[in-house]
């Protein structure tokens, strides 16, 4: 499956999701197996707020990282941003989600003041953005000097037999999962490809370190198909 063309990738992302918003939690704790929202959990405290901080949530979908951070750290100030409304109107409808602002906005323009946040953190929107260093420079533009910019992503893993593996569970079970749940044509098999063409950890690493964040690091989930970058501003 080729991927769509950059100049129509913006379009195809949001009416993929647009289309999939009303399962896409569904289909997420189907695929992740239950663990996805641990993995939010884990992007929370990641992103060391200080007591009363705030926190922009990009791409923040259905809003399951918001809500969570605000479970978490009921002290805190969320935003939450995206540019497929179908997505946010889910999470608008959840419990909790009354104190979120959630903006209509693309990962690569926020509308938000130069250091308005303490930390920017994303959860599998690196994969579908057309400029992979313009959005991590946008999240470090929008945070405070010693704030972070924290990203959850989708990875391939490196050793021989968990690659297999994950061919296995990416290109048979996922497509029927996808297929089951989201009613556009080829939402199934966007989501391995895509996976395939994104930077590994390191590489992502480097990426963010060339969008101006420091001390980069990571490290892998779920025998290495998930990683959680950490920089700082
Ligand atoms: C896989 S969902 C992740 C949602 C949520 N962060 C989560 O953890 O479940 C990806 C989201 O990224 C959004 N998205 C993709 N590209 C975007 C862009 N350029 N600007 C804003 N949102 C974008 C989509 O609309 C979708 O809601």
């Amino acid at each position: 499956m080729a991927l769509p063309p950059l100049e129509e990738k913006p379009r195809y992302v949001r009416d993929m999701f647009a289309a999939a918003a009303q399962r896409y939690d569904l289909m997420n704790r189907l695929m992740t197996l239950g663990q996805d929202q641990k993995w939010r959990r884990l992007v929370v405290a990641a992103c060391a707020l200080p007591p009363g901080g705030r926190l922009l949530d990009v791409a923040t979908g259905t809003g399951d990282i918001a809500l969570e951070a605000l479970r978490l750290r009921p002290d805190i100030h969320v935003v939450g941003s995206d540019f497929t409304r179908a997505m946010m109107r889910v999470g608008q409808s959840k419990e909790g989600a009354g104190r979120i602002p959630f903006v209509e906005a693309d990962a690569l323009r926020l509308p938000f003041p130069t250091a308005s946040f303490d930390a920017a953190c994303s959860g599998f929107l690196m994969r579908n953005v057309t400029d992979i260093p313009a959005a991590f420079a946008e999240q470090r533009r929008v945070v405070r000097p010693g704030g972070r910019v924290v990203c959850l992503e989708i990875t391939r893993p490196a050793a021989p037999i968990w690659r297999d593996l994950f061919h296995l569970y990416f290109f048979r079970f996922v497509p029927r999962i996808t297929a089951l749940v989201s009613s556009h044509k080829s939402a199934y098999t966007y989501l391995p490809a895509s996976t395939l063409a994104f930077p590994r950890p390191p590489q992502l690493a480097e990426i963010m370190q060339a969008a101006g964040l420091r001390q980069v690091r990571y490290r892998t989930l779920m025998l290495g198909t998930i990683a959680l970058h950490v920089g700082e501003v």
